[in-house]
């Protein structure tokens, strides 16, 4: 997709540098105070590198290395780059939840990226949220950009085992609590699940949005994968600088290269890397900052026709470095050309098509071939019915099949500190069979929608040999989470959902295949409780919380704030 060069007093920037007027002589001495001469930033691309790095995001301590190195390849390439810091969402320290500022963040993505003089952009994140984060901003400024992926961390190790970060935390977090686990051995995993720099290495949110994010188009060819800590990756970062530069000269921007096939085809990848249950979120949010709609129905779609070919944690058995090793994305996307809209164009210049081209596979048992998928049909599936009416997701790639169609009595937790008061009573009548139902947990209620759909399981029934068991929550949970977890019900309980009116006792079935979940009462019944309830007292009466409870959308709408996620472009800044 070649593009005519633009002319330097075409640039965004120009309009800062450019005049002769009172204005422009204050945007020039003061770059000079800065110790560059016109020659560096006069007629050059002005190219933003948005580092979200902080000494508080775990996964990105190598971010100012990398900034580096993008501008190393910036300068190459003829540019200018200034290294700019935005919100850094690290998925570890935030609380309650990282997902309550991703829509803060996008904002001051946004609005960074409009009142400067800034031509084109490189977007550094990795950690969950910071992705779909930068991408919003990005997409509803429409500059061209190109994404540097964080990349993962290093394999975990324990003893002779692989760890993997979060999956194999809650495996052993059971074993602790089942007895089965010493208090050194737990102290040696905690000494070996983090062994570097980098995101999560399961195929968990980072990952998953990395992939999609490479998916869509925006990431140069193989990004997605490699990990923090190895030498490609600071090659990858000058690349991203070089290509950001000639980005702008092209004026390729989110809105020449994105269409509604790009984003089917990330959900096409989502589905066969089995990926993380919030990349729906994220994407229907994203989508819509880029003007698509995208509903549950395109996941559902899609799950039903794409194989699942990673063999990746939590639903497989291998981490993202062996991933990478195997051919990475380039290599999994191009087994499955005949699902893919090969024509969409990519920030690299060539189509989707013609960058995979050629990519092979090294390892079989990491991503397998079309003829011996790990799963016929993709990694979640969307169920409905009327305790759901706009919905809910369960990945059953990554639970025990008996689940797949069961019914049971509701027990009930009214919200996350009801759960954690109870859960472990020993009189607690729960058994094997038993639904727990977790109300309070969505986008209003908590608010931010928290990570808590993995509802622990009772220790006296772990105690027992039971791993795994039937939870239903309008909360989200960790990529690198499993189990029968029901997540995401919308409407959520705290805006008066059917949720909210679940009682202990009630019986709820679900039938994967039929993609059902079904809440056993009357009608009348239903009304009658509806009738009585009284909506929860808001968490926030002032500040951001408040204007996230007011504006945030339900879970199937991308949970962006209304007022963002559609409306008319906002105009350029006036420069007097
Ligand atoms: Fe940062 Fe998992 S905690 S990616």
């Amino acid at each position: 997709m070649s593009s005519p060069r633009r002319n330097p007093n075409d640039l965004r920037s120009h309009r800062w540098f450019g005049p002769d007027d009172l204005r422009s002589f204050g945007h020039r001495s003061r770059a000079k105070q800065m110790g560059f001469g016109g020659e560096d930033f006069i007629g050059k691309p002005v190219i933003a590198i948005l580092n979200t790095w902080s000494d508080l995001n775990t996964c990105h301590t190598h971010f100012r290395e990398r900034a580096e190195e993008v501008k190393r390849g910036v300068y190459q390439a003829g540019g200018f780059p200034v290294e700019v810091p935005v919100m850094s969402l690290g998925e570890q320290f935030m609380k309650p939840t990282s997902m309550l500022y991703r829509n803060l963040s996008a904002m001051e993505v946004e609005e960074t990226l409009r009142c400067h003089p800034i031509d084109g952009v490189v977007l550094m994140g990795g950690c969950d949220k910071t992705v779909p984060a930068l991408l919003m901003g990005a997409f509803t400024m429409d500059l061209p950009c190109v994404f540097l992926p964080a990349g993962p961390m290093l394999r975990g190790r324990w003893r002779n085992e692989t760890l993997g970060s979060g999956s194999d935390v809650w495996k052993y977090w059971a074993e602790r609590c089942a007895g089965r686990l010493s208090c050194d051995a737990w102290n040696e995993i905690e000494d070996g699940i983090a062994r570097s720099s980098g995101t999560c290495m399961t195929m968990g949110t980072a990952s998953t949005m990395a992939a999609v994010t490479e998916a869509l188009g925006l990431t140069l060819p193989g990004a997605a994968s490699i990990p923090a800590v190895h030498s490609a990756h600071s090659r990858m970062a000058a690349a991203c600088g070089r290509r950001a530069v000639d980005l702008v000269w092209e004026d390729l921007k989110p809105s020449r290269l994105l269409s509604r096939e790009s984003f089917l085809n990330a959900i096409t990848t989502l589905m066969t890397l089995s990926g993380s249950t919030n990349a729906i979120v994220h994407l229907i949010a994203m989508a819509g900052r880029a003007g698509f709609k995208l509903t549950l129905e395109d996941f559902d779609a899609i799950a039903r026709r794409t194989p699942v070919l990673a063999n990746l944690k939590p639903a497989g058995r291998f981490v993202m470095e062996d991933f990478h090793d195997a051919g990475g994305l380039p290599g999994l996307l191009n087994r499955l050309r005949d699902l893919l809209h090969l024509d969409c164009g990519t920030v690299s210049g060539k189509t989707l098509g013609e960058s995979i081209a050629g990519a092979e596979v090294f390892q079989d048992e990491v991503i397998a071939p079309r003829d011996r998928p790990l799963s016929v049909e993709g990694g979640m599936a969307v169920l409905r019915g009327n305790l759901a009416p706009d919905g809910c997701v369960i990945k059953h790639t990554a639970m025990e099949p008996r689940f797949l169609k069961h019914g049971g009595p509701a027990l009930v937790f009214k919200d996350y500190a009801d759960l954690k008061a109870r859960i472990d009573d020993e009189a607690l009548p729960v058994t094997a069979d038993s639904v727990i139902v977790l109300q309070g947990a969505g986008p209003v209620g908590a608010p931010g929608m928290p990570e808590w759909g993995m509802l622990p399981i009772p220790k006296k029934l772990l105690r027992a040999g039971v791993r795994d068991l039937l939870r239903i929550s309008d909360a989200r949970m960790s990529g690198t989470s499993y189990g029968a977890c029901v997540l995401h019900v919308a409407p959520e309980s705290n805006v008066g959902g059917p949720l909210a009116l679940v009682r202990d006792g009630d019986r709820i079935e679900i039938d994967v295949a039929a993609r059902t979940i079904h809440w056993d009462v009357t009608e009348a019944e239903a009304a009658i409780r509806k009738a009585a309830w009284v909506p929860p007292e808001p968490r926030f009466a002032r500040g951001y919380g408040k204007l996230f409870s007011e504006q945030v959308t339900q879970a199937n709408e991308g949970c962006d704030f209304r007022f963002l996620h559609h409306g008319p472009r906002t105009p350029e800044p006036d420069i007097f």
